[in-house]
């Protein structure tokens, strides 16, 4: 895509819908083979994990289960505090399911090692997570996540899912959000 495509309020692409579709492909063959003979259960948060719940879900070959939670952590601007809400929770019973949670973006980590505690005690027979982007911070939290999608700079990026003020979740590529001046 030439830059003369971007929205104005896109400063630049970070990953194109190339890249997203070869690693998507990748990760679904990495998630089947290590869950073959489990029945694996995704867990989408939502809003954002709209498009890699679909795109990743439709890539694996082994049929999965798929259910949503929406939260929302109470948080100062940008920043999360770790404080959690449940909006919708789960319609399936998780006890001795496979629960792979299915995230599309770990920044602080607060957020998800909330929802990690929270589906670990209504006895999941495990609980992984896969997040199509990671931001520099979450590797400062003790939060295991199994698969990444892809290390991304500590900016603000919108697309694939990813919102600003409810816009650009439907970009088909992650974008690095323009700051006005
Ligand atoms: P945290 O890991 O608890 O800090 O919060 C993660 C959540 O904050 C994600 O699920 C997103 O909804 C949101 N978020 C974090 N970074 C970004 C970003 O760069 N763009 C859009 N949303 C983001
Ligand atoms: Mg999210």
């Amino acid at each position: 895509m030439s830059a003369a495509d971007l929205p104005v309020e896109i400063e630049h692409v970070l990953v194109t819908q190339e890249q997203i579709a070869q690693r998507i492909s990748e990760l679904a063959a990495e998630i089947d083979a290590d869950y073959a003979g489990r029945n694996v259960l995704l867990v989408g948060v939502l809003k954002g994990a709209i498009m890699v719940m679909a795109d990743l879900s439709r890539a694996m070959s082994s049929d999965p289960a798929v259910d949503w939670m929406a939260v929302s952590s109470y948080g100062v601007g940008t920043k999360s505090s770790g404080v959690v809400r449940i909006l919708k929770d789960l319609d399936i019973d998780i006890s001795g399911r496979h629960v792979l949670v299915v995230e599309d973006i770990v920044d602080s980590g607060l957020t998800l090692s909330w929802l990690l505690r929270n589906l670990n005690s209504r006895g999941a027979a495990s609980v992984e997570v896969c997040t199509m982007l990671r931001k520099p911070e979450a590797a400062r939290v003790e939060v295991r996540v199994k698969y990444v999608g892809f290390d991304i700079p500590a900016e603000f990026v919108v697309g694939y899912g990813l919102d600003y003020a409810e816009r650009f979740r439907s970009l088909p590529y992650v974008g690095v959000l323009r700051t006005t001046p």
